[in-house]
């Protein structure tokens, strides 16, 4: 097998291609997080990724993708034939929303993640896949932030429940920390923090609407983007027997493990958006209550790392001493 593709000769950089990018390896070793979008270094295949992806999604989508969803990506006038430019994306989304894509070198931790999220901005990888492992995804990519996700985010009631559990988000931090340095602050932190996750896991990322859209036979349709972004898994998430599918229900919902290497073999639906925002609302509730300080163990596993992260990232925006 070659290790290079036709375009590239042995040795050059591979573009913009996930874990093989020297513009990111860059950017992380200087400690930036927040970059610009480097488009003129896209290679040849990165651009075909994209397009044999966006092409083989599309008829996907039309079969399985909520309406708003595919009325998102005619919005966003998003290319089919190369990696678009975020700038290009952003015209078209900000007047509708708000929102905009801001690209970023990596992982962005929990807290400063919400706090982008309630600022409108959408933090966005700009890698994208390796064109010949297609559905491997070692951490998410530009066909997941911009096709899976910014479609979505055109819409106004969607758009309004990403800002409010953004802000939702980081008042689980703030009132934890405003109570004093208990002994198990962190454990309850990571709780909530485990809480949140699993929310947004399976609303945001893996997420099932039931189509109310005139002439629909009331069955099925994703909003998740995770599954948006999945050539296989949007189908097996509609079709699959071995798929359990269940009405949304908070105290489940934040109470459910998840890994992420394999298909969802749970996940949950919600009537419409608005039911959506309701359930963001309730969880502030639950917050304020304390009902997320200690829900169940197990995945996503938080590390001490991203405690202290999320800790430093609050005290840093101002929101706690
Ligand atoms: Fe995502």
């Amino acid at each position: 097998m070659p290790t290079t593709t036709p375009f590239e000769a042995p040795g050059t950089p591979s573009g913009l291609t996930t874990n093989q990018a020297p513009f990111i390896e860059g950017a992380r070793a200087r400690g930036d997080l927040f970059i610009h979008q480097p488009w003129e270094e896209y290679s040849r295949e990165n651009h075909d990724t994209w397009s044999v992806l966006f092409r083989q999604m599309r008829s996907r989508w039309e079969r399985y993708a909520n309406h708003r969803f595919l009325e998102g990506i005619e919005a966003l006038a998003l290319p089919a034939d190369r990696v678009p430019r975020l700038e290009d994306v952003n015209q078209f989304l900000a007047p509708l929303t708000g929102f905009v894509a801001k690209p970023v070198a990596g992982y962005v931790p929990a807290y400063l993640f919400f706090d982008c999220l309630e600022k409108r901005e959408f933090p966005t990888t700009i890698t994208i896949r390796d064109g010949r492992t297609p559905d491997y995804l070692p951490e998410p990519d530009i066909f997941h932030d911009i096709a899976g996700h910014v479609p979505m985010h055109t819409d106004p009631a969607f758009a309004d429940t990403l800002v409010k559990f953004g802000r939702v988000s980081k008042l689980a931090v703030e009132r934890l920390v405003e109570r004093g340095d208990t002994p198990d602050l962190r454990e309850r932190l990571a709780s909530n923090m485990r809480a949140m996750a699993r929310f947004f896991w399976f609303t945001i990322e893996f997420g099932l609407m039931r189509d109310h859209t005139p002439d629909s036979d009331g069955g099925l349709r994703v909003y998740g983007s995770g599954l948006l972004s999945s050539r296989g898994e949007i189908e097996h998430s509609i079709e699959s027997p071995d798929v359990q599918r269940y009405p949304f229900q908070l105290e489940w919902v934040v109470n459910q493990a998840f890994e992420i290497h394999h298909y969802q073999p749970v996940l949950f639906v919600v009537e419409d958006f608005e039911h959506l925002f309701r359930e963001v609302e309730e969880l502030e509730r639950w917050i304020l209550d304390g009902r997320l300080d200690n829900v169940a163990p197990c995945e996503p596993l938080i590390s001490e790392e991203e405690i202290d992260l999320s800790l430093a990232a609050a005290r840093e925006s101002g929101s706690i001493a």
